[in-house]
């Protein structure tokens, strides 16, 4: 079955569309597809040039997104969750690729993060699935390291502690991030100007400055997050779990495809998760309960051989400094596992840390290669 090839994309001026018109110019997606770009503020505006231009369309115009054979979007689960039904409703079969949350847990949506369940992807796909979602980015980051220990079914349980960038909230608090240190800075520069100046006067006067900060600059966090971390991301659920916790386990089954929805038992995953003041990559310290033991030598083998995009670090002081930081990280595709040993619990409990861009593999990578997949299909 062949799909046409005119893609709307909606949302493609914001961070993560950003990062994946970047991406689809890279990988020459462009030149396979009609786009049509959408805006819902802007409509009549031009287009970007590079990437096809024309005119921008409105996003809201359920009569021109019907005439896309695919929809791309990054605009948010608000935009979602007011056009999906509208424009199902209108008869539109089209497939909808979509990285917002609202979606992913319904039944007829597919996580989408194909190195991972790319069976799972075709399954679906041939069953007349038409609805796409990508996947949190902390769990799309964790399955690109570790999928394969999922896959090869030895998982009883993992736990995740996250590591995650100021990215995950959006660009806004990315610039809030930077903006505190600014501030932080300014407060003691003269003081650090001054070797002989006493550390704990300096570090008195950072506390009265993080905790007097003005709301322009922890609007967006809530409290300094500037030499300080936040150990809880997204809603409340109300029984102790954070929003983010509870997508770490959901969307791992849901993504290799098992779990009650599909008849199978569920790995339980759990862990906390906690915002820190690092850009756009997320790490995760991991702890699997594996079904038996495993020679970490055969661990690490199958870590490396499950895609392209993993590399195994070796587990010593200079490769992790060097190879295993959001900074060695960023703007690559590349996810690196590392810090791989038996923990003190025993045999069967495996210790890993990963790391991944969260606006590429966590975003806006798996959208364009569903993309890529819909037009091979
Ligand atoms: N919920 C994630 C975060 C963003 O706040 O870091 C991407 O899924």
């Amino acid at each position: 079955m062949t799909v046409g090839n005119v893609v709307g994309l909606v949302g493609w001026r914001g961070m993560v569309g950003s990062v994946l018109i970047e991406r689809m110019l890279a990988e020459g997606d462009f030149k396979l597809i009609e786009p049509v770009f959408f805006s819902t503020s802007n409509a009549g505006a031009i287009a970007p040039v590079a990437a096809g231009g024309g005119r921008l369309q409105d996003a809201h115009d359920t009569a021109l997104l019907k005439q896309c054979d695919i929809i791309i979007t990054a605009q948010g689960g608000d935009y979602t969750a007011s056009m999906f039904p509208k424009l199902r409703a209108t008869g539109w079969d089209g497939h909808w690729i979509d990285a917002a949350s609202t979606l992913r847990m319904q039944d007829e949506a597919v996580i989408i993060l194909d190195p991972v369940n790319l069976p799972v992807i075709r399954k679906a796909l041939s069953a007349g699935g038409r609805n796409w979602i990508g996947g949190n980015c902390t769990v799309s980051c964790m399955l690109m390291g570790v999928g394969a220990l999922f896959k090869a079914g030895l998982v009883e349980w993992m736990t995740s502690m996250t590591y995650q960038a100021a990215s995950g909230g959006g660009a806004q608090h990315m610039r809030e991030l930077l903006t505190q240190f600014g501030s932080l800075h300014a407060e003691v520069r003269q003081l650090l100007n001054d070797p002989k100046s006493a550390i704990l006067e300096i570090d008195r006067l950072i506390l009265a400055k993080q905790l007097s900060l003005p709301p322009a600059e922890t609007g967006n966090f809530g409290v300094p997050l500037g030499g300080s971390l936040i150990p809880w991301i997204d809603k409340d659920l109300g029984n102790g779990v954070s929003r983010e916790e509870w997508k770490g386990g959901a969307e791992t089954n849901k993504i290799l495809g098992q779990g009650a929805a599909f008849g199978t038992p569920a790995v339980p995953v759990d862990g906390f998760c906690v915002r820190v003041g690092a850009m756009r990559c997320h790490s995760q310290a991991l702890l699997f309960k594996l079904k038996k033991d495993v020679p970490t030598a055969d661990i690490e083998a199958m870590i490396a051989a499950d895609n392209q995009w993993v590399q195994v670090v070796p587990n010593d002081r200079e490769s992790s400094m060097r190879e295993l930081t959001p900074v060695a990280v960023t703007r690559r595709l590349g996810i690196p596992v590392g810090r791989l040993r038996k923990m003190a619990m025993g045999p069967e409990y495996v210790g890993a840390f990963t790391i991944g861009d969260q606006l590429l593999w966590g975003a806006a990578e798996p959208l364009r290669r569903m993309l890529r997949i819909l037009l091979e299909h």
